[in-house]
């Protein structure tokens, strides 16, 4: 058999670690034969492909980024500018190439991507992958928790520059429009507000959290905010205008990091190293199966796999009675709600 790899979408650590995952399970256990497309989709539709031997697989495990290179294309968007017909293009193309299968290592939109390709008759299996971890029907994706081990180190950082200015200090985290990281990050943090996207923010309550904290003492805090949060009837990048309007309710200087794309550099941690490979290796598997059109994922620690239909167009936000919630609720941290 013949399969082909690519990743699309946002970069993470552990990407490359799949592809080694896929790659060497592939040629050492299934014989197969594997090509790398480049730059996700857009590899597809320009036939821009390279050979995964043993040799071009090695080293990946601690890489972080994509040996393959990502991209945003969208292959079924109806608006798309060159007026070609891309399906129809990337129908061909994978013939041509004579695979039997494409992996797509992706988030949402690259698995509701992969599901519209395999409607098309062709051989696809998804890998769900982000930072995010908002992917429905898995319990975590790779990339997560390396980006939490970076969130968290930062947010540990702020407490003694806010310490010694008696600051608060906000930190932007990424998310998209899920708060798993900043839930995960601002709970290992020891923040003292965390504000969701999914459960929206009274100022006024994060204002007077601040003041009751200031009243007790502490006349600094760390506020972790996910850059989906909806602030005065706008919807993301929050950092700036919470730090205005908690300056402005409290007196007390505010200062804003909005820690962006650090979160989604360097290695991957040794946990989504593990789970990459765990993921590669069951997608591999389902090929030499013949299960197609699935995507894989990680359930009560066992590796599963469910059909790309069910999980198109979903996303998995935060649940509002999420136990890390209740427990920081029960500990005096507010969540501006
Ligand atoms: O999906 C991963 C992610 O980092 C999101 O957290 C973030 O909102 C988005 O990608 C940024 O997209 P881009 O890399 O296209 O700027």
């Amino acid at each position: 058999m013949k399969i082909g790899i690519l990743s699309s979408g946002g970069d993470c650590p552990g990407i490359n670690a799949t592809i080694r995952g896929v790659g060497k399970t592939a040629l050492n256990h299934f014989g197969m034969e594997v090509i790398g497309v480049k730059y996700g989709f857009q590899g597809l539709l320009k036939q821009e492909y390279e050979p995964l031997d043993d040799h071009a697989l090695s080293g990946l495990l601690n890489l972080g980024g994509t040996v393959l290179g990502t991209s945003r294309e969208k292959p079924f968007r109806k608006d798309n500018e060159g007026g070609e017909d891309k399906p129809k293009i990337i129908a061909e193309n994978y013939r041509k190439a004579g695979l039997d299968c494409i992996v797509c290592i992706g988030g949402n939109g690259t698995q509701k991507t992969a599901w519209q390709i395999a409607q098309l008759g062709l051989n696809v299996i998804g890998i769900p992958k982000t930072i995010d971890n908002d992917i429905y029907g898995t319990d975590l994706t790779f990339g997560f928790d390396s980006a939490l081990d970076i969130a968290t180190e930062a947010i540990d950082r702020l407490h003694s520059t806010a310490t010694a200015h008696n600051r608060v200090m906000i930190i932007e985290l990424m998310g998209n429009k899920a708060g798993w990281i900043t839930l995960y990050a601002g709970m290992a943090g020891g923040a003292d507000v965390i504000l969701l996207p999914e459960l929206g923010c009274d100022i006024e309550k994060v204002n007077q959290a601040i003041i009751n904290r200031q009243k007790k003492g502490k006349s600094y805090s760390i506020v972790a905010v996910g850059e989906g949060l909806e602030l005065d009837g706008l919807k993301g990048n929050p950092a700036s205008r919470l730090a205005r309007l908690i300056e402005k309710g409290t007196e007390i200087e505010t200062r804003e990091t909005i820690l962006g794309y650090v979160q989604r550099g360097g290695s991957p941690s040794a946990f989504d190293r593990n789970l990459a490979t765990r993921l590669g290796g069951h997608a591999t598997e389902l090929i030499a199966r013949g299960e197609f059109g699935k995507m894989v994922a990680v359930k009560n620690d066992k590796i599963v796999s469910l059909p790309l239909e069910e999980v198109a167009g979903k996303l998995k936000l935060v649940p509002p009675d999420h136990d890390l919630i209740v427990q920081g609720k029960r500990m005096g941290i507010s969540f501006g709600v």
